[in-house]
């Protein structure tokens, strides 16, 4: 018989190993959800700024991040004032950050500006919101008509769009005489290019209306790309109060138009029995069914969906505001110009106009469009850590914003030969289009960029309309240095000279 007292030692043993292996497996837990990780480097900091003052003297925040990286590593920490921050650097990191661990790092800056020029609230914007079941839903909804598949009847319409709006842009050319200043008549045909995709509506370029919408949408996407201090100091933000108010005044503006000229009685007009015609249609589709539902929180209301629209119209901003860019590098590229030319004529001839079903058989033509988004290495939008993570091995507390250092990966010279250099050659491989893999202008991951597909199209269409009937020169004494780390231009920029071909 066995004694009482080893029975009682065995119990004590078995729970001592259960205790144990609870408490290992705990542990276990407790250091992937980061409790135990190590905290990113960082320098020294300064009270009240922080970190701020290293960034001073770059023409863009995330060359200074490309320099401390190679201090403080490729993941360290920096205080921007009041903002927790991490910089992210190279290709594996970013991927974690984006792809990997995409879900831990999907919300936005809660930057003031962002609240107020959504009235209020920055999940009103698509760009600016953190991830949420609604904004799956925006995302979901936008899909067919942001990456319309090839010869599909969306993508046709589309092409016929474009092409329709590109031939009046080479006749606006045609018409006028010495210097061009492109960027007021390309943004209006991007507009109308965007609105009758997304909306089936557009406009006369003398429209008054139309013309003043186009450009408080360009100052908006102007206002959005820039980078503020008070961002960081919030206490700084009264000086920029005028500023917002402007910005206040222009969006109402906007959202007067899109209501009076653009939704006009669609949305009471629409039965919700058809299949939608366009995007403007799927929202109030959606919405009115969601309000029949009678639910208490509808993943989309009218306000929201209204502001998606806007949104997603105010692409067109994006899309002039970089071929105005791409064709300031071209100014200066008479090789690169001709190069475009000689595939075009060798696929199309002169006898037609060249459309983006093209595109296929033009890579050159498509690196020349890649080679100028690498060189303006555009940042990817700041993401914010929705819970404490790691990067790296690294610890990123919730809360903390995060910069994905996507300037260094464009520009970095062990990533890239003479990266300096306007070379399109670099995209294409067997004389066909390749991306490398590190190569990440549209980020990645459950955020990333909606519009890449748009930008791909539109610019292919309107740089082969216009490449295949002039060339672009400079005008005399006229500057051609294209601003880097952001898509946006001044309203008044580059003027051109077309040569008829
Ligand atoms: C050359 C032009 C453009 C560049 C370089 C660009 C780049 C980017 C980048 C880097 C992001 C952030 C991605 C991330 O966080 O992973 C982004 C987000 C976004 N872009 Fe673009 N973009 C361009 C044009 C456009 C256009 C034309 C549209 C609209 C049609 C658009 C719609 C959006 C939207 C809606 C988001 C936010 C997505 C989200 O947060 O869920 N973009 N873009």
């Amino acid at each position: 018989m066995v004694p009482l007292f080893t029975i009682f030692l065995l119990i004590v043993l078995i729970i001592v190993i259960l205790v144990t292996c609870f408490e290992f497996f705990k542990s276990r837990d407790v250091k992937e959800e980061g409790t135990f990780l190590q905290e990113p480097p960082s320098p020294r900091r300064l009270p009240i700024i922080g970190h701020m003052h290293l960034l001073a003297g770059y023409e863009v925040p995330y060359q200074a991040f490309a320099d401390l990286g190679k201090k403080f590593g490729s993941v360290f920490k920096l205080q921007l004032g009041s903002v927790k921050c991490v910089v992210v650097n190279e290709q594996r990191n970013v991927r974690e950050a984006l792809v990997t661990k995409g879900h831990h790092f999907d919300y936005r800056p809660n930057f003031e500006r962002y609240q107020s020029l959504f009235s209020g609230n920055k999940e009103n914007s698509l760009a600016f919101c953190d991830w949420s079941s609604t904004q799956k839903v925006r995302r979901e909804m936008l899909k067919a008509y942001t990456f319309p598949r090839a010869f599909t009847n969306k993508y046709v319409a589309l092409e016929q769009i474009i092409s329709k709006e590109t031939q009046q842009l080479i006749g606006n050319i045609e018409g006028e005489e010495g210097s061009v200043h492109l960027k007021p008549i390309l943004l209006k045909k991007c507009a109308n290019i965007f609105l009758k995709h997304f909306c089936t509506e557009s406009f006369n370029s003398n429209d008054a209306e139309f013309e003043k919408m186009v450009e408080n949408f360009d100052e908006v996407f102007y206002e959005v790309n820039q980078g503020y201090a008070a961002d960081f100091l919030p206490f700084l933000m009264p000086f920029h109060q005028k500023k917002m108010q402007k910005m206040s005044k222009v969006t109402h503006e906007i959202r007067e138009f899109i209501t009076k000229k653009v939704i006009k009685d669609k949305f009471t007009s629409f039965n919700c029995e058809t299949e939608p015609n366009d995007y403007l249609e799927s929202l109030i589709r959606h919405v009115k069914l969601e309000n029949q539902k009678d639910s208490e929180s509808p993943t989309l209301d009218w306000e929201m969906a209204l502001f998606a629209l806007e949104d997603i119209i105010g692409g067109h901003s994006a899309v002039g505001n970089f071929l105005i860019k791409l064709f300031g590098f071209l100014v200066d590229e008479p090789e690169v110009q001709k190069k475009i030319q000689t595939e075009i004529d060798r696929t199309v001839g002169s006898d037609r106009s060249v459309t983006i079903c093209d595109r296929n058989n033009m890579p050159y033509t498509e690196g020349v469009i890649f080679e100028a988004i690498r060189l303006i290495a555009s940042p990817i939008v700041p993401r914010v850590a929705n819970q404490t993570s790691s990067i790296n091995g690294y610890k990123i507390e919730k809360g903390t914003v995060l910069f994905l250092n996507n300037y260094d990966l464009s520009m970095s010279e062990k990533l890239w030969d003479s990266p300096d250099k306007f070379q399109p050659e670099r995209f294409v491989k067997n004389e066909k289009f390749f991306k490398p893999e590190h190569f990440l202008p549209f980020g990645g991951g459950r955020r990333s960029c909606m519009g890449y597909k748009l930008v791909q199209l539109v610019s292919f269409g309107v740089l082969s309309a216009i490449m295949q009937r002039f060339n672009i020169r400079k005008v005399q004494n006229e500057s051609y240095t294209v601003p880097v780390g952001s898509l946006a231009l001044g309203k008044d920029t580059f003027k051109f000279r077309f040569e008829k071909r």
